[in-house]
């Protein structure tokens, strides 16, 4: 098989959920951002919005918002999240860019992909370590969750597909190999 640099990338990229407290440089952050903004999306219209936080109180802040959505939850496993006094659902990255997009167009989420999987591959090549953070996927619409990323510039009539934590990899959790199932693809 083929390889070079961009593969290599791709290839050694993981999902780093250990962070050091070392912060992501503007200039870094700015390279990942907008590396971001050139990924393929729907008809070009670009209707999604990157909001970047690097402020570790409103981080805290945030995770403090959703954990109270979880905690309203009827499912018993977010309840134990939401009331959980240790549960951070960024793993404490110094920084997180919320992903989001008009949910009126239909390719809302592709776009959110493509551009996350876009970040992860820059922040990799920069010796930064990224993972996709769900969990306001799915609380973005609770009001006080909603009130707080309104507060931080996410566009109001957005919905948020996915975050990226980013950070450097906290060298005292090494991260697996990683195992490919078999069969994923064939040629025909
Ligand atoms: C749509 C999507 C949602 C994900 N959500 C989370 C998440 O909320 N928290 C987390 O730790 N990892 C999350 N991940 C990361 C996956 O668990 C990870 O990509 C997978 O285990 C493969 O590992 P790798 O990224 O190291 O190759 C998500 C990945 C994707 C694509």
């Amino acid at each position: 098989m083929k390889t070079n640099e961009v593969l290599e990338n791709i290839k050694s990229r993981r999902s780093i959920r250990a962070y050091t407290a070392r912060q992501v440089s503007k200039d870094d952050l700015l390279t990942i951002l907008e590396a971001g903004a050139y990924a393929p999306n729907g008809m070009h219209l670009e209707t999604w919005h990157f909001t970047a936080i690097r402020d570790a109180q409103k981080l805290e802040e945030l995770n403090m918002h959703i954990k109270g959505a979880f905690a309203k939850s009827e499912d018993r496993h977010l309840q134990e999240r939401g009331n959980s006094q240790t549960y951070c659902c960024y793993y404490h990255a110094p920084a997180l860019v919320i992903v989001s997009n008009d949910p009126t167009q239909w390719w809302a989420a592709m776009d959110c992909a493509c551009a996350i999987e876009n970040m992860f591959l820059t922040a990799h090549s920069l010796g930064i370590g990224s993972c996709w953070i769900n969990q306001l996927g799915t609380t973005c619409d609770d009001p006080e969750v909603r009130a707080y990323i309104t507060s931080l510039g996410v566009p109001e009539n957005h919905k948020v597909y996915g975050c990226v934590a980013l950070g450097y990899a906290d060298p005292a959790y090494p991260v697996k190999e990683k195992n490919l199932k078999t069969g994923t693809y064939h040629i025909v």
